[in-house]
């Protein structure tokens, strides 16, 4: 059986974080059954071109999911396993912002059917989340922890780091806490400026480079003492806890997304908001296997990339460089694979550029 997801996009948070280029607009008075409804409609068409598939993933995120009523949370997904087959273990995960504040959030968004929850905690010190523009606090970070290490079995949190003036004992501290916790999967993202945020308009300089990589080895060895298996670049999981979700996008599995900014993959087909298709060419789509392969530990599997793009891997990319880069110590390259090293990872954008012809 293939891996297939769904994927659930709410457009909607409390306020806009600063550093956020997702898509999102500030909730008012937004009519979820409205939203809900449509919703139903666009799963109801992706479902004539994928009814032979099981669903192995549905994902909620955003913008801000938790801001989805439980009830229609639930009406959602009974209507994906009414219309697919769904498997055993289907992975459900949602997108908790920690001050939703629903009371009883956590337990009504399990009641509801949400098996995965992922947590963004951002940071845990006050001066920091301020910094971030977070409508929470580190009390209330700390207590939606505790609220969702006990609500669910299969738990990720997400935080931000490489803050322009944080100092690495800092860092260090708050990622024995994070590792402590107990979560199944940790998600740490390096705070990058975006086109168009309020960041970029206020010119925010990022750390230097220098102190970027001493903080991402440190935080990649503090992971690694502590049994979290860094699978793909900013993600970490024990054992089986891998997000199977975000796996299928790096994997070039298929998947369909419905709301805002959604968009899916079909074989060579790939499909945006709302109900448009476009084929790729075969070069396309392996390009795009090839930028989202590399992100992920176990690199590129070059059979299965033949079997999506219909092409030929070792054909495909530039060999010219491929001793450079082996000397380099920046991949590893085999007959069944292709993958990016340790070191490779912090350069990624110069494999691509070099092995992409
Ligand atoms: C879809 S977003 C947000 C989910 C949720 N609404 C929240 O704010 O917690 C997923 C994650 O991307 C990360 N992220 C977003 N923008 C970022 C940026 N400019 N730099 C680093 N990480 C970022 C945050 O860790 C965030 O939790
Ligand atoms: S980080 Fe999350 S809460 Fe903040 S604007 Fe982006 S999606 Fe919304």
């Amino acid at each position: 059986m293939g891996n297939f997801g769904i994927y659930i996009h709410w457009p909607f948070c409390l306020s806009k974080c600063p550093y956020c280029d997702f898509f999102s607009q500030i909730s008012k008075n937004t009519s979820q059954a409205e939203i809900i409804e449509a919703y139903i409609k666009d799963l109801n068409f992706y479902h004539q071109m994928t009814k032979e598939k099981t669903v192995t993933s549905i994902f909620f995120g955003g913008g801000t999911p938790s801001l989805i009523e439980p009830q229609n949370i639930e009406r959602l997904i009974n209507h994906i396993k009414k219309k697919w087959h769904t498997a055993d273990n289907v992975e459900i995960s949602l997108e908790a912002n920690p001050n939703t504040n629903h009371p009883n959030m956590f337990q009504d968004l399990k009641s509801a059917g949400i098996n995965r929850l992922s947590l963004g905690i951002q940071s845990l010190r006050e001066e920091d989340l301020k910094f971030l523009g977070r409508t929470h606090n580190a009390k209330e970070a700390f207590q939606a922890i505790d609220e969702v290490l006990n609500t669910f079995n299969n738990h990720s949190m997400d935080m931000i780091y490489a803050l322009p003036h944080q100092q690495l004992n800092n860092w260090e501290h708050d990622l024995e806490k994070v590792t402590n916790f107990g979560f199944k999967h940790i998600s740490l993202y390096q705070l990058t400026i975006e086109d168009g945020t309020v960041f970029a308009k206020q010119k925010m300089k990022l750390m230097d480079d220098e102190q970027a990589i001493e903080m991402y080895n440190l935080t990649t060895d503090i992971l690694a003492d502590n049994d979290y298996n860094r699978y793909e670049i900013s993600n970490f999981s024990k054992p089986k806890f891998e997000c199977r979700h975000n796996l299928l996008y790096w994997q070039g599995d298929d998947y369909v997304g419905v709301g805002k900014t959604a968009h899916g993959r079909i074989g060579l087909k790939a499909t945006t908001h709302r109900r448009k298709i476009e084929s790729l060419t075969t070069i396309e789509r392996a390009e795009e296997l090839i930028m989202m392969g590399l992100r992920l530990q176990r690199g590129i599997n070059k059979q299965k990339f033949e079997k999506i793009c219909g092409l030929n891997f070792d054909k495909f990319i530039a060999t010219k460089s491929i001793p450079t880069l082996l000397q380099e110590g920046l991949i590893e390259n085999t007959k069944e694979s292709f993958k990016t090293t340790k070191t490779g990872f912090l350069l990624l954008n110069y494999i691509i550029e070099n092995i992409v012809p």
